[in-house]
């Protein structure tokens, strides 16, 4: 696999050299570095860039926090319904909370900049984005100070990977705190079963399986572009269609089941091997479907010690729905999610079939603590609140990087090693950070309206 010189496509090991000099200059700086403040009253500041349905979520999360004063005072969106709706939904709950007058309300895709320089540095910018544009953005708010909570999956491809792990490590060399929305890890439920796993309640975790099989979800089926708005933004408006703008529905909605199992792990997967294909071009209606995903996906993932990690995602109306997620050790096993992306309880049996009657462990968590999205706000405040060290950016984009090495496997039919995907050079939307609403799209239809799609075995050096 070629490797680009330069700042940008650095091979693994020569960032892993890098990353460890920036690790001890991080230490260093974060003995020097200032304290980031919130607004002088000690009210946060808070900006939602990306003003959809998680993001709306998120700082609603934000405003709920009970750890003192927190407002909102910006807003940015490339469409104005979006932010419109957003604003309104945000405004009738939490009113006083909510000071985003016009002027605070920005539409474009340099929105950003301007929402995040309306706040004081401290302030807390969230990217609820589809994920294409997650560095950008990211970079700019610690370039202006700013604590940072986005939304997974943080990157499609290596090259944004590579990148936004140096920005985390300017976050931390800043004393920002950084959250990543892999809410699995602040379920109180899966943190309990972590700490049991670790104390040995079913062995050496030997295999691991993780589902997540429903019917159609968001945006990953679509019809022709209609023309309009441009290509550009009915790309975004789908972006689960789309690899470039979402790793696809791979990336998008398998990443929690898979992240939580490399944290029962303790480690990320050295290779991935996978199977992966597509029933169904046509919707309900008959019409054509033209997006790049497929509807189903199989993926083996391979540890260092050679236990596997088998992911099966399908998005297939009238089949058997299975989400859930288990780990197989050498003395039991677990049941991590009992439902959802991280749904409880988490438990633990002696053998290896979860016989309830042989339940030997289950969670409990108190109502106060059984919202994962409310627990990883309310974590991100606290530490901003008391300076305590913040930043889920390595394990978010491990997570995306492993997610996008399964998708890869399943599109190619290729096996790929965790190093080869770290190396690789293609980067899905270069230059996202530059783009205007007149920007042609990342992938372009042809005469027909079809995008170029995964064809495993035929096209093997790239996914599509
Ligand atoms: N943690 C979770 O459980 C969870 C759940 C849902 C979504 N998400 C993640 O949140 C992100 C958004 O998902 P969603 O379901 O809210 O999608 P959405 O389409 O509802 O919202 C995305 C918003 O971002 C806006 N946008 C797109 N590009 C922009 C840009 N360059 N600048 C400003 N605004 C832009 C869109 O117009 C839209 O309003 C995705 O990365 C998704 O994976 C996470």
């Amino acid at each position: 696999m070629t490797v680009k010189s330069g700042n940008e496509s650095s091979s693994r090991r020569e960032f892993l050299k890098t990353s460890g000099r920036v690790a001890a200059a991080t230490t260093l700086a974060g003995l020097a570095a200032p304290r980031v403040h919130a607004a002088s009253d000690d009210t946060l500041q808070v900006a939602l860039i990306g003003c959809g349905g998680r993001g709306t979520g998120a700082a609603s999360d934000a405003l709920s926090v009970k750890q003192g004063p927190i407002q909102l005072v910006a807003m940015a969106d490339v469409f104005q319904d979006r932010l419109n709706g957003s604003y309104q939904n945000l405004k009738n709950r939490f009113d006083k909370q909510v000071d985003v007058p016009p002027e605070r309300q920005f539409i474009g895709f340099d929105g950003y900049r301007a929402a995040i320089d309306s706040m004081k540095p401290g302030g807390i910018a969230i990217f609820a984005t589809p994920l294409a544009f997650r560095w950008a953005h990211f970079q700019y708010a610690v370039e202006k100070g700013m604590h940072v909570f986005m939304e997974k999956p943080l990157t499609a491809d290596a090259p944004t990977s590579r990148r936004i792990l140096r920005i985390g490590e300017q976050a931390t060399a800043k004393n920002l705190k950084v959250g990543v929305g892999l809410m699995s890890r602040h379920s109180r439920h899966l943190q309990q079963l972590h700490e049991r796993i670790q104390e040995g309640a079913i062995g050496d975790i030997v295999s691991m399986f993780a589902y997540r099989m429903t019917g159609p979800v968001g945006s990953a089926f679509s019809e022709k572009w209609p023309g309009t708005p441009s290509e550009l933004l009915w790309q975004i408006r789908n972006f689960h269609s789309f690899l470039w703008a979402s790793g696809g529905s791979f990336n998008d909605f398998y990443i929690h089941v898979i992240d939580h199992c490399c944290w029962m792990k303790n480690a990320w997967p050295v290779k991935a091997q996978a199977l992966g294909g597509r029933h169904y071009r046509a919707n309900s209606r008959g019409n054509r479907l033209v997006d790049q995903n497929f509807d189903v996906y199989s993926v083996e993932y391979t540890f260092a010690d050679g236990s596997k990690l088998v992911a099966d995602g399908r998005c297939v109306a009238g089949a058997e729905t299975i989400y859930s997620s288990y780990a197989l050790g050498t003395k039991g096993m677990a049941i991590v999610s009992k439902a959802g992306d991280c749904g409880p309880p988490s438990s633990v049996y002696p053998g290896l079939l979860p016989d309830r009657s042989k339940t030997t462990w289950e969670s409990k968590v108190g109502p106060d603590e059984n919202n994962p999205y409310q627990n990883e706000w309310n974590d991100l405040v606290d530490a901003i609140r008391a300076d305590r060290p913040y930043n889920e950016v390595d394990h978010g984009v491990k997570a995306s990087l492993v997610s996008s090495l399964g998708r890869r496997a399943a599109h190619t039919g290729i096996e790929i090693t965790y190093d080869e995907m770290f190396d690789d050079d293609q980067e899905y939307a270069p230059g996202v950070d530059t783009f205007t609403m007149d920007s042609p799209a990342p992938v372009r239809a042809d005469a027909d309206g079809n995008y170029a799609v995964p064809q495993p075995g035929l096209v093997t050096d790239r996914e599509y």
